[in-house]
């Protein structure tokens, strides 16, 4: 699994699962209390893929009448903020009749709601970016398995995790851009290397409290990338190499590098897309077209690629529509829609993202990581970077 196209090539087999997950279900104009709603729930793993027994189902359906309600809508916990979200799940709408009803929110503030509100919890999905605040998730035991065959033939085994709590639903590189006026990208090669004294005062990167910070060090405790004691090595070189003391987000740091604080900065792929994209603020665009992007360690580990993704909660009422929900997600239809508009990475591999940003980063080796070691290792990462001063 050297290439992340080739990685995600391992489902290619299931082609034929995929045209049956892009199906529609049943027309969004019918009643949602209908025999292919209700024999969701029904579904073995095997029966997912082949025809549904509508009487046992038709049964369920007309006995309960709180069901029929609940057929009707899920609740989506999200800590995402992009808007092409949004025009997803009213596309799933369109198709299935189920209304998404979503809750945008920080992922603490949303994982002590779920908390509290225990059994009560209208939530049926959690949705968050980040591996790290999965695993999060599922360690506060807030997930029930997915248990979907759709789901494992649409998302290699490398994005899910390894006990079906948690699909990545897409997937982002946290890579180097640096200023193409200022630095050759043939002195940049690695994340190691960023601990390199010739970086002195010239690294931007947000702060050791942001999550995809936590995964990127949480990424190189794993003994086959650094390991610890190199990982500790590497944080007091690169933390000495900062620019300046962290703050802002992803795109702030991009911009810094625009202004000239620094030369290079680390960030998620999908930024780059969104500042060149960002047709409201000039200064965005213009900081965006001045970077370069670099994918470090090609020639030996890879770079990091992490996931947007979600689970179906515990207390969910109505875990089959959650599971169509996540099904649909996974589609080549929902794939494309993510990649275009909002430049993540399909984490189907049957999806040839159309969006040419994506298209010229071509191909690139990544980590060669279980993801669920992103929570793992999560503690020691924190500490480590604070025992290194990264603020
Ligand atoms: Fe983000």
């Amino acid at each position: 699994m050297k290439l992340f196209k080739t990685i995600v090539s391992l489902s290619l087999v299931i082609v034929v699962l995929l045209a049956a997950g892009c199906q529609p279900q049943q027309s969004s104009t019918s009643d949602p209390n209908t025999t292919s709603k209700v024999s969701e729930a029904e579904k073995t793993s095997e029966a997912a893929t082949t025809e549904e027994e509508p009487a046992a189902t038709t049964e369920a359906a007309e006995n309960s009448t709180d069901e029929v309600e609940d057929w009707q809508k899920i609740t989506l916990y999200s800590t995402r903020h992009y808007d092409t979200d949004d025009e997803i799940f009213k596309k799933f709408t369109e198709k299935t009749g189920i209304v998404v009803e979503v809750v945008k929110d920080k992922g603490n503030a949303l994982i002590e709601k779920l908390k509290s509100e225990g059994e009560d919890s209208p939530a049926d999905i959690f949705y968050t970016a980040d591996a790290g605040n999965l695993e999060h998730a599922k360690a506060e035991g807030l997930f029930q398995p997915i248990n979907s065959d759709i789901i494992k033939e649409n998302i290699p085994e490398n994005l899910r995790d390894d006990e079906d709590m948690w699909t990545g639903i897409t997937a982002r590189a946290r890579v180097i851009v640096y200023a193409k006026d200022r630095v050759d990208p043939s002195e940049l090669s690695t994340y190691e290397d960023l601990a390199d004294p010739k970086w002195q005062g010239r690294i931007l990167i947000r702060s050791s409290s942001n999550q995809y910070n936590i995964s990127l060090v949480a990424s190189f405790l794993n003994d086959n990338i650094m390991g610890e004691e190199k990982t500790k090595e590497w944080l007091e070189g690169f933390v000495a190499n900062l620019a300046r003391e962290p703050k802002g987000n992803d795109r702030d740091q991009g911009k810094a590098v625009y202004a000239g604080e620094g030369d290079i900065a680390i960030m998620n792929t999908y930024y780059i897309g969104k500042m060149l994209s960002d047709e409201k603020d000039p200064e965005m665009k213009a900081a965006a077209e001045s970077l370069g992007v670099f994918f470090p360690n090609q020639d030996t580990t890879g770079t990091h690629l992490n996931v947007s993704g979600a689970g179906i909660l515990k207390t969910s009422d109505n875990p089959a529509a959650a599971r169509e929900f996540l099904e649909f997600l996974s589609s080549e239809k929902a794939q494309e829609a993510f990649s275009s508009a909002n430049y993540e990475f399909p984490a189907n591999p049957n999806v040839q993202t159309e969006n040419e940003l994506l298209k010229s980063f071509g191909e690139f080796k990544v980590q060669d990581i279980d993801l669920s070691t992103l929570g793992d290792n999560q503690e020691k990462a924190v500490m480590l970077m604070d025992e290194a001063g990264w603020k």
